[in-house]
């Protein structure tokens, strides 16, 4: 049956405290209007109102989300340990941090695998197994097709990422995440380019570029951080930067075009 509005006392009776109940009814809250809020442990009816204002779909556990974690998308302002750390779809970015003594598990050599990637001195290439693995799918499927991808990046520790940031990029925040802050630093992020256009904006012109946009998703990774979502990631675009979150995932965002801060905000409470 339709419940009406305002007189259900009985039915809010199961959910809510008298207080609580004169509360929705001064505001004139109808139990409909609750109802999709009701299964989210993080609901505070008392916060409604503030829900309602920032919900911009039908998506209200997102609503709960943005309100509890207002810093969510402002760089670098009371930064919290990263979610979902050691799972596909850990989250590291401007607001999520890992800290100095971290290592993710399942690291293996790069060099184990038939990949081509950048060799430099004095350095051994790591990613996650589960990473690395379905990159190598990915690789063999892309070369069949005439695609060369090469990695320039991928596990970086919180030592490297110091030098990065202070010596290689300058403390450019648009290009370079502060030591803590890279999702290099989980092991399931891949900086992919070719020779030629190395991790410069032009990569976006190539066809092995155009491949990866297209095909990436199929194998577990995508998109890190497109051109017009700066306002959510926070990063320039990069082109060449990509991630691992596993096939399920991965195809989730691909077919609704969300970064992985979307689709965390949208799905898990935090
Ligand atoms: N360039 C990416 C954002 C990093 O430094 O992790
Ligand atoms: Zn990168």
């Amino acid at each position: 049956y339709i419940v009406n509005s305002i007189d259900d006392t009985d039915i809010l009776k199961n959910s809510f405290n008298d207080e609580e109940i004169a509360f929705i009814k001064d505001n004139s809250i109808s139990y409909e209007e609750i109802t999709p809020y009701l299964q989210y442990k993080n609901f505070n009816i008392y916060n409604f109102n503030d829900y309602e204002k920032l919900r911009e779909s039908d998506n209200y556990l997102e609503a709960i989300n943005l309100f509890n974690k207002q810093d969510y998308y402002i760089p670098y302002q009371n930064t919290e340990r990263a979610i979902f750390l050691d799972t596909n779809y850990a989250l590291i970015n401007k607001h999520y941090y890992i800290d100095n003594n971290y290592e993710p598990s399942n690291l293996v050599n790069v060099s184990n695998y038939n990949v081509k990637y950048i060799k430099r001195e004095n350095e051994v290439m790591k990613a996650t197994k589960e990473a690395i693995d379905n990159y190598q799918i990915m690789y063999d499927v892309a070369l069949k097709e005439g695609i060369e991808l090469i990695i320039y990046s991928a596990y970086r520790s919180y030592e490297k990422q110091e030098h990065l940031y202070y010596n290689v990029n300058f403390e450019n925040d648009l290009y370079s995440a502060k030591p803590g802050h890279s999702e290099h630093h989980t092991g399931l992020a891949f900086d992919i380019s070719t020779y030629t256009h190395g991790l410069t904006e032009s990569f976006a012109l190539s066809k092995e570029y155009n491949w990866l946009k297209k095909n990436a998703y199929k194998y577990g990774f995508i998109e890190r951080y497109p051109k017009d979502k700066t306002d959510i990631t926070l990063y320039a675009y990069e082109p060449w930067h990509f991630r691992y979150v596993g096939k399920n995932a991965s195809a989730y965002m691909y077919n609704n075009n969300y970064t992985l801060e979307e689709y965390i905000i949208k799905n898990y409470e935090l």
